[in-house]
């Protein structure tokens, strides 16, 4: 290889910090995203996924580990999911190199003979941590990638309470930057508009509500308390269990949302990612489990109803949004979104100055809001 296209090929941008670099689009490096339902990849077949704008080749190796490369060749940039994979290595399409799935590391160049020095296994081609949990393929998103993070977290994992229960995942895209998906995810003030169903509640029920906060670690926990009764299924949880209903919602960086409700000896606990795939989309993956005595398809069927009016909204607030109109956050409805901005800002900059992350809430805060 001539020392111009060596030159060349050490320069080529091979992953996310150079990419998230050029234009700071508001995404959160370093942390599990969910890619794609774990059912997507079976035998040697290659899927694709975008996260943070980073395009992603996801496959499975022949003992079952689920792998994610950057879904082009560090050669000549080709997607890699064009090529053949044997259960081990990937082969590239156009010029047939081979890369480890598990690492990413090169394993083979064809075209080179015995007079060629170039050592093969010194190529990367962009690789993230992979993880399957509950069903869905989780991708560690590494702003330093092709190099390995020095320590990657576990993968996030919903919280179950028994041994038995029912799980169950829905999904839905939203036209809308990270940002406003999760607002809107934790936006407590829109329920009595956007969620309005016989089997919910009405405009009519709108009250004034009290709820607890508290700061959790890279997050916010509404505390445990007794869910609003102007909801049906509450009310119905109650009167089935005779127990009182208790409920603990938290959002955790950087796109969490986890709520666990109790009552007896049943509980619910259900969890909402919104997942940036690029600086226009965002998708909701909300996952849940029970063991209460309630069938799958009536749940989803609800749950398909909540996402749809909240998906409607998004297309909506996106035809709005174009026209970058002034916006503004108003307390106390929106001081979640207020700690969710901060949150975000206060890790980036502890990310910058290594110093630890400063937590936007002090302590306990009491909210008031009508919905
Ligand atoms: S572009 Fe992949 S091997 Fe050349
Ligand atoms: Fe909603």
């Amino acid at each position: 290889m001539s020392e111009a296209a060596r030159t060349a090929m050490e320069n080529v941008p091979e992953s996310g910090r150079e990419h998230g670099a050029q234009t700071d689009l508001g995404f959160l490096w370093d942390f599990w995203y969910p890619a794609m339902r774990s059912e997507g990849i079976r035998g040697r077949h290659l899927a694709t996924a975008m996260l943070l704008e980073v395009p992603l080749v996801i496959g499975r190796t022949s003992d079952g580990k689920a792998f994610a490369m950057r879904d082009a060749c560090p050669h000549r940039g080709i997607p890699l999911s064009y090529g053949h994979f044997d259960g081990k290595n990937l082969q590239c399409s156009y010029h047939g190199w081979e890369f480890d799935a598990c690492s990413g590391r090169c394993v083979a160049i064809p075209s080179l003979t015995s007079h060629d020095k170039l050592k093969v296994e010194r190529i990367s081609a962009g690789h993230f941590p992979c993880e399957e949990r509950d069903g869905y393929v989780w991708v560690f998103m590494n702003g330093a990638a092709p190099k390995l993070p020095e320590s990657v977290p576990a993968a996030p994992e919903l919280p179950k309470f028994s041994r038995k229960f029912k799980i169950t995942r829905l999904d839905c895209k939203l036209p809308s930057h990270i940002d406003h998906g999760i607002i809107g995810l934790m936006d407590p003030a829109h329920g009595p508009f956007v969620h309005q169903s016989w089997f919910w509640r009405s405009k009519k029920s709108i009250h004034e509500k009290s709820k607890q906060f508290e700061p959790i670690p890279n997050g916010f926990r509404m505390s445990k308390h007794s869910p609003s009764t102007n909801s049906l299924p509450y009310q119905w949880l109650k009167k089935m269990t005779g127990a009182p209903v208790t409920t603990t919602i938290d959002f955790v960086l950087p796109n969490m949302r986890f709520e666990e409700i109790q009552s007896g000896e049943y509980w619910f606990s259900s969890r909402a990612t919104v997942t940036p795939v690029r600086r226009d989309l965002c998708r909701i993956d909300f996952v849940a489990a029970w063991n209460l005595p309630l069938p799958i398809s009536v749940f989803r069927a609800f749950a398909k109803v909540f996402l749809r009016q909240d998906q409607q909204t998004m297309i909506q607030q996106a035809e709005g949004l174009k026209h970058n109109p002034r916006l503004m956050l108003i307390d106390d409805a929106d001081r979640p979104a207020k700690w969710y901005f901060a949150l975000k800002q206060n890790l980036i900059e502890s990310r910058r100055t290594g110093m630890p992350m400063v937590h936007p809430m002090d302590g306990p805060v009491t909210l008031h809001w009508n919905s």
